[in-house]
């Protein structure tokens, strides 16, 4: 296997290309790279104002923009926009860095950057006035759906089509799991949204009741494999090696926590409909696999950390690789509390509280967000001719308001979350309940705003990272790296 360190130096020279010889597509590496930051930002300002609505619901000014419409808006401006957006920019990157060849597929490259970004558009707009399949991550209604289909499959081609024709005898292992995000992703989005329309505007899940629900959250629990998961560990693979300047930790554990993460999320769906119609088989099988997730989780989590194993003082000077490594400290917390809460009996405490909100932002801004800003830092400086970002210190500020930012979010949900649980499940002597609704959710009322204060110190964070990116970029002239005439 190539190290990502082989194939940096092989395409180390920033020069001008020469006609005749190929270079690299940076152009929609950068694109995708900029509109990562502002989609970032946007999503992250709606989360911040549904949470400023929880604490002061008179915030629900007009019902585009209240927390009902808002909500959806959050989750894929977040989702897909931001991390989707940031998983362009770095697979796009890669890809073509460790195949050592140009990105496959010409004008088709620019189509899914284009084809993209309209369908964040759409969105935007579409969320707001409530059209909505009212499926969750999959609310675009069905000529939105369609499009999203047309750009994904014109990005397998150019993905699988960039390998094909690679120089490097090897696929490095980044885009094995770029390679398994894209097709499953593909797989999950066309057969969930399989639906009758009947307005431009209106349709009907195919699916009857129940088998409706599971299909969702098939869909709903590999997105959060594949999206979420399996594609950062992509990034992850790719920038950690490169910022600490080693090779990954072990080949080995790559593969068999690649081969065992793939095969075992498809299985743990059901863990999001615990106690419900669905038979009762299923969501012990659900649980099951959910429990022996915990394994190449960890595995994927251990690979990355212990690459640093004998460069551990370089966490001390570089704020980017501290990015990279707490994310992956809160990939592993949210990995450990997911298979806890995939118990039953825990899931029957933890189910509708906020303890499940702490544990998606532990993976979202933990986990997502932190790995995306950290190899964007990683990424922008080459991308733009320069030697680092323009402030270290802003890039240290970025770090600790993230970091602060989440642990507030995440720890004031968790104690809400279980406040929650213990208030609804509190019955008298005589088997009436101790608390009705109103009662608990009075009790949430300083976790609300502790998680309000927590997400906005994420949010403020972002400008150090818009600052330090303009004062980076401001007056460059794009980069043209070309591509090397021999395999390495
Ligand atoms: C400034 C940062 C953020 C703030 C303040 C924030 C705030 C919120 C709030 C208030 C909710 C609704 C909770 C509820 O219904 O009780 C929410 C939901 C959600 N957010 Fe965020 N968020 C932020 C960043 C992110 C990021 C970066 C991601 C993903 C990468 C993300 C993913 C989600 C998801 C998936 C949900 C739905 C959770 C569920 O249905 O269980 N958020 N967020
Ligand atoms: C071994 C890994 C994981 C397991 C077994 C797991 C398990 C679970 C469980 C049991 C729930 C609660 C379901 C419910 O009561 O409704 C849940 C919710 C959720 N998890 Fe995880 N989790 C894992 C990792 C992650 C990671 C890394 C992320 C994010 C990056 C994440 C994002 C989410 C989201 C977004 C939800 C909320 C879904 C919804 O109801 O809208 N999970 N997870």
């Amino acid at each position: 296997m190539e190290t990502t360190a082989d194939t940096q130096k092989a395409g180390a020279g920033t020069h001008k290309a020469e006609a005749t010889q190929e270079t690299y597509n940076y152009k929609v590496v950068r694109q995708f790279t900029i509109m990562t930051i502002v989609w970032g930002v946007v999503g992250m300002l709606v989360g911040v104002i549904i949470a400023a609505q929880l604490v002061w619901p008179q915030l629900n000014v007009h019902e585009w923009l209240s927390f009902g419409r808002l909500r959806p808006l959050h989750t894929n401006a977040v989702i897909f926009a931001f991390g989707g957006s940031a998983l362009f920019a770095t697979s796009y990157y890669i890809v073509q860095r460790t195949c050592q060849t140009r990105l496959f597929g010409g004008p088709l490259v620019a189509f899914t950057f284009w084809g993209w970004q309209l369908v964040i558009v759409l969105a935007a707009i579409t969320f707001p006035l409530g059209i909505t399949m009212g499926k969750e991550y999959a609310e675009l209604e069905w000529p939105i759906a369609i499009l999203i289909a047309v750009v994904w499959v014109a990005y397998a081609i150019v993905f699988f089509g960039t390998i094909v024709k690679r120089k490097a005898k090897h696929i490095y292992v980044a885009n094995w799991f770029f390679g398994a995000y894209i097709l499953t992703i593909a797989m999950l989005h066309i057969v969930n949204n399989l639906a009758i329309p009947v307005t431009l505007f209106k349709s009907y899940s195919l699916y009857p009741g129940t088998v409706d629900a599971m299909v969702q959250w098939w869909y709903g629990h590999n997105a959060v494999g594949f999206f979420l998961t399996a594609a950062f560990l992509g990034m992850m693979y790719y920038f950690v090696p490169k910022q600490a300047g080693r090779p990954i930790f072990s080949y080995r554990l790559s593969i068999v926590h690649f081969w065992a993460l793939i095969s075992l999320y498809m299985w743990a769906g059901p863990h999001h409909l615990h106690y419900t119609a669905l038979p009762d088989w299923v969501q012990s099988l659900g649980m099951v696999f959910s429990l022996m997730l915990l394994a190449p989780s960890w595995g994927g989590m251990i690979n990355g950390i212990m690459t640093l194993s004998g460069a551990w003082h370089k966490l001390r000077t570089d704020p980017i690789l501290r990015f990279l490594i707490v994310a992956l400290s809160f990939y592993g917390l949210a990995t450990f509390e997911g298979p806890m809460m995939s118990i039953k009996t825990v899931n029957a405490l933890s189910h509708y509280t906020d303890w499940t909100i702490g544990h998606v932002h532990g993976g979202a801004l933990g986990w997502v967000a932190m790995i995306s800003i950290g190899s964007l830092y990683a990424l922008i400086p080459v991308l733009f001719g320069k030697e680092r970002m323009y402030s270290i210190k802003a890039i240290e500020w970025h770090f600790w308001l993230s970091t602060i930012g989440t642990v507030m979010y995440i720890v004031s949900m968790w104690i809400s979350g279980v406040m929650q649980g213990l208030m609804w499940r509190a019955v008298n002597p005589d088997g009436t309940l101790t608390y009705n609704f109103v009662e608990t959710l009075v009790q949430m009322y300083p976790y609300y705003f502790l998680r309000f204060l927590g997400g906005a110190i994420f949010f403020v964070g972002m400008f150090f990272m818009i600052w330090n990116v303009w004062k980076t970029i401001a007056g460059t002239k794009p980069v043209v790296h070309t591509v090397p005439q021999t395999a390495h």
